[in-house]
């Protein structure tokens, strides 16, 4: 199948998970979580104080991950322009276009607020990383229907994940409470991209294999653009906010589970052969979470 043939073909799939969205999406409002009252006023027109170190009450590592997450959110505009190229603007999968980009800006509107009310970063740091993040752009490595379908599926649950597990480590039931809000919209997120690409494997297995395939083995966190990422993501890792181990267990295994990639039958050779090297990597990462593991309880027990 072309990928016109297979938009063409999910169009009716895609207005299914839309009534289906609508019944299940509850309306929420950022304001209602933040402490508005914390709020002082900074430095500027307003005459306050500027940000200081001992302002943010968080600790590093739930700070540095609230970092990533919420630039992560702020490059809205080309992860919009990316999905709304390949799925459209039109009928159903414009319509879903829409409205999954109008749930997520909620996303970087709300944490925004919550860490300038508290004042748990630097402002002035924030924007700056902003404007380099966003200047930078985002492209999809995938240039298929497919290969976008499958890395938006691994990568709702990734975004869930790291959300719920910031929430926790931040210490602040109020930023906890945020936290789990933006992560059940992800989840949503994830149910329908993950029943769309279910329903590409009913259309084309062989295709859908390998673009499961090719995510997969070469995903990418949504920031990974962002400045220092690599040291940030150590960070978060050694916190276990969001690690191989979690990405393993919790992102990509329950994922391909529900697909039942490792039970399809009738594949062609190539669909075989792409299932295959999706084994071999799922075998390999399994060594190096473990071994990730192990290394981090060893530095945590001589720590003491
Ligand atoms: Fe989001
Ligand atoms: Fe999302």
């Amino acid at each position: 199948m072309t990928q016109t043939e297979l938009l063409h073909e999910l169009e009716p799939v895609v207005a299914g998970e839309l009534d289906r969205h609508h019944k299940v999406a509850k309306e929420w409002f950022p304001h209602e979580y933040i402490p508005w009252s914390e709020g002082r006023d900074f430095d500027g027109p307003y005459g306050g104080r500027a940000w200081e170190e001992g302002d943010s009450k968080l600790p590093e590592a739930a700070r540095i991950s609230l970092i990533v997450n919420l630039l992560t959110e702020d490059n809205l505009p080309s992860y919009h322009h990316e999905i709304a190229t390949t799925f459209g603007r039109d009928g159903a999968w414009g319509t879903w276009v829409h409205r999954w980009t109008a749930e997520e800006n909620r996303h970087g509107v709300a944490i925004r607020d919550y860490l300038t009310v508290t004042r748990a970063v630097d402002p002035v740091a924030l924007e700056r990383a902003r404007m380099v993040h966003m200047e930078g752009g985002f492209q999809t490595e995938y240039t298929t229907m497919l290969g976008q379908l499958a890395y938006v599926s691994f990568q709702e649950l990734a975004t869930r994940i790291a959300h719920r597990n910031t929430g926790k480590a931040s210490g602040e039931e109020g930023c906890e409470r945020l936290l789990a809000r933006i992560a059940a919209d992800e989840n949503l997120h994830m149910l329908f991209y993950r029943n769309l690409l279910n329903a590409a494997f009913e259309l084309d297995p062989n295709q859908t294999m390998r673009a499961v395939t090719d995510v997969v083995t070469t995903f990418q966190m949504p920031g990974s653009t962002i400045e220092g990422f690599t040291r940030k993501a150590m960070i978060i890792a050694n916190e276990g906010i969001y690690d191989l181990r979690l990405h393993l267990d919790d992102v990509l295994m329950p994922v391909l589970r529900q697909w039942s990639v490792f039970d399809k039958t009738g594949l062609d050779a190539e669909g075989e052969q792409a299932r295959e090297e999706l084994a071999a990597f799922l075998e390999r990462t399994e060594t190096t979470a473990a071994r990730f593991v192990a290394r981090r309880e060893e530095r945590r027990a001589r720590m003491g």
